[in-house]
């Protein structure tokens, strides 16, 4: 899709892909890339956020994305709140919605929210007046990890359209999986889910499957990864031996790639079980590289969204005026 097709910004939240078109998506795929080399260069970024305030909500734990929504704020001068659902008063029984409009009426501009909870960012953005980023809702959607993953895509293979893509593992309960199936859908890719058979079934989107790993990497450009989610299984007998034998990617696996095919991996990598260290740490993995792009793509988000608040507070100020 050409640069003239991007979209005029104006949502305040940023809540899932689904619902979002490519336009929109290249806006912020855009905006990002601009800001990438002064992540990578360590250079100082214009402070187009400075007097914000952010509240990282985080209600699960992570790591990459906490930080780097944190250093993504940081970069544009604004300040960043972390909250920590394990101190909070959200164990004497106060309901998210509560905790978030007391903060907010502290003060607030955005909120970057992770919930264990189905559509909970969702929730709180339509009890809120301020900016809302899912930041990961059970395994729902994670819109900013999709938008990085095709910003590390675009950045390493020179486009975003046309590519086959296997995201491989345990899609059943993967956002990313999910939010990367509705992005990159929207540029005329090929998403194929593969896995063993209790990862496909009973799917709630509809996606091309697949159960033969081996049989699918030579169609693939990219490859991506997922980490076998054990905290969301119920009751799922697994037999970790026979899913390292049929879907961990190995050097001998990888080979059989299309030439060039990058390999990407959202994190935490669980070593021995997905993946190999040789193709973690080797010269088609562009794990770290996705990590850098989630600043930049976070850095976008975060100016877009708040952007359109401050323009929606601008109305509101100048029709009360009326
Ligand atoms: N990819 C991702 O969401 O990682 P974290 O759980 O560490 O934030």
């Amino acid at each position: 899709m050409a640069k003239s097709n991007r979209t005029r910004w104006t949502r305040k939240h940023l809540l899932g892909l689904e619902d979002m078109s490519a336009g929109e998506i290249l806006t912020v795929l855009d905006l990002a890339d601009g800001y990438l080399p002064c992540v990578l260069s360590r250079r100082p970024c214009p402070p187009r956020l400075k007097g914000r305030t952010v509240l990282n909500l985080f209600c699960e734990d992570s790591t990459r994305t906490r930080t780097s929504f944190t250093f993504a704020a940081e970069r544009l001068g604004a300040r960043v709140f972390q909250f920590h659902a394990s101190t909070s008063s959200l164990n004497k029984k106060e309901s998210l919605v509560d905790t978030a409009r007391n903060v907010e009426a502290m003060g607030l501009d955005a909120i970057v929210i992770r919930h264990q909870e189905r559509q909970a960012p969702h929730r709180l953005a339509a009890a809120v007046e301020c900016s809302v980023l899912n930041a990961g809702d059970d395994a729902h959607e994670h819109p900013t990890q999709a938008l990085l993953d095709m910003l590390a895509i675009r950045r390493r293979l020179g486009r975003l359209e046309g590519l086959t893509l296997a995201l491989v593992g345990d899609v059943r309960h993967s956002r990313v999986a999910r939010s990367n199936l509705f992005g990159l859908s929207k540029f005329g890719n090929r998403v194929i889910f593969v896995g063993p058979e209790m990862f496909l079934k009973d799917l709630d989107v509809k996606a091309e499957t697949s159960t033969d790993f081996d049989a699918v990497l030579p169609q693939c450009d990219a490859v991506m990864m997922l980490r076998v989610q054990f905290e969301r299984h119920e009751s799922m007998a697994f037999d970790i031996d026979k899913y390292t034998r049929g879907y961990q990617l190995t050097p001998t696996r990888l080979a059989k790639a299309r030439p060039g095919a990058i390999v990407l991996h959202p994190g935490p990598v669980n070593r021995g079980i997905e993946m190999a260290n040789e193709v973690a740490d080797g010269p088609q993995s562009v794990i770290l590289f996705q990590a850098t792009c989630g600043v930049a793509v976070r850095m976008a988000a975060l100016e877009l969204c708040i952007g359109a608040l401050e323009r929606e507070r601008k109305a509101a100020a100048k029709g009360k005026r009326r």
